[in-house]
């Protein structure tokens, strides 16, 4: 149920890893890593360790892949791509020092979280920051669609992330709801990534519409396969603090399918455990409760068919090195455990 989007064990062997995926935009990532610590330096000595410490939880840099990659598989790539990237990679940073703030989380890529450091302020104040300068970055592109689109997608980034808060402890929260909050706070910065990629290289409107969907697909399962390792993953492979959806009383896809799959009694016991103070380690007491590997499973499953469906996007683009490691980067979506 659970193999990787393009077919089999076969496929996942052969397929390349994470460097030769990037191979066709490498010398514009380097680019993109530049501009963005050169554009926040900062006088403060204070600002410049927290800045250094946030660049920390970067790690796989999807956003600015997915800017290059889109404009490389459908024109040309130019000075506002590598822009872009800088900045979604920004915005991607600055909702992460939040995040840990409403998640009360203490790790993530390995390092402490700043709120775990420095209390609640800090990380706020230095999400704003970055932000600020993303969309002082923004500014500067003549052809004003990258600051009209990005500023419409950090409004649903905030409107994801207050849905999803307001429905804390909801345990009748139904997928559509789900999928509603998740497309908001996640799939709408991939989704932004692809079209913008795709726009700022000259591509038709047809590629446009078919990366940004492609984007937004390739999100929501991004999210799903992130709701999977929060539920069942191991905190030293994923490198962050799990079982916060849990400790949070925030519903997600396995959740709602295990809530759907047991009998009434069973879904009254998870309800009432998910209600209290679940302790420590909530994971393991939910797990003493059920077994919800079947529903981790169904979940997985459907985050691939999702991969599946952003993969077939891709048949509006010419054949390209490009448009392979798009395809590519479906089956490490599916295959990640951090
Ligand atoms: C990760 O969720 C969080 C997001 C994808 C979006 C967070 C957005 C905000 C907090 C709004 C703030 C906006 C700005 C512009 C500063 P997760 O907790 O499921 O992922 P995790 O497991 O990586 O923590
Ligand atoms: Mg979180």
């Amino acid at each position: 149920v659970n193999g990787p989007a393009r077919g089999g064990a076969a496929a996942a062997a052969a397929r390349p890893d994470a460097r030769t995926l990037l191979e066709p935009i490498q010398d514009e990532l380097k680019r993109v890593d530049a501009l963005y610590h050169e554009s926040l330096r900062s006088e403060s000595p204070h600002v410049r360790a927290l800045v250094d410490h946030a660049a920390l939880f970067s790690g796989k840099r999807l956003r600015p892949a997915l800017v290059l990659l889109a404009g490389r598989a459908s024109g040309r790539l130019t000075d506002a791509h590598v822009l872009i990237g800088a900045v979604v990679e920004m915005i991607h940073t600055a909702t992460l020092l939040h995040d840990d703030v409403l998640d009360h989380a203490t790790t993530r890529r390995d390092v402490p979280c700043v709120n775990a450091l420095h209390g609640n302020e800090i990380p706020i104040l230095l999400g704003d920051f970055i932000y600020a300068e993303a969309f002082a970055l923004l500014s500067r592109i003549e052809d004003r669609s990258a600051i009209a689109e990005l500023a419409k997608t950090t409004r649903r980034l905030c409107t994801g992330e207050i849905d999803q808060n307001c429905a804390r402890g909801r345990f009748d929260l139904t997928i559509d709801e789900y999928l509603r909050i998740i497309e908001d706070k996640t799939a709408a910065l991939y989704a932004s990534s692809a079209r913008l990629g795709a726009h700022y290289a000259g591509a038709t409107a047809a590629q446009v519409a078919a990366l940004a969907e492609y984007g937004r697909l390739l999100g929501i399962a991004f999210q799903i396969v992130d709701d999977c390792l929060d539920l069942a993953g191991d905190e030293k492979s994923a490198g962050k603090s799990l079982g916060t959806d849990l400790s949070e009383r925030k519903l997600t896809l396995p959740v709602i399918r295990l809530i759907e799959r047991v009998d009434a009694r069973k879904a009254e016991e998870v309800r009432r455990l998910l209600a209290a103070d679940g302790g420590d380690d909530p994971r393991a007491a939910l797990r003493a409760l059920v077994d919800f590997a079947p529903d981790v499973a169904s979940a997985r499953s459907t985050a691939a068919r999702y991969l599946r469906e952003a993969v077939a996007c891709l048949d509006a683009l010419p054949a390209s090195p490009a448009r392979v490691s798009l395809a590519d980067v479906a089956g490490f979506v599916l295959d990640r455990e951090r």
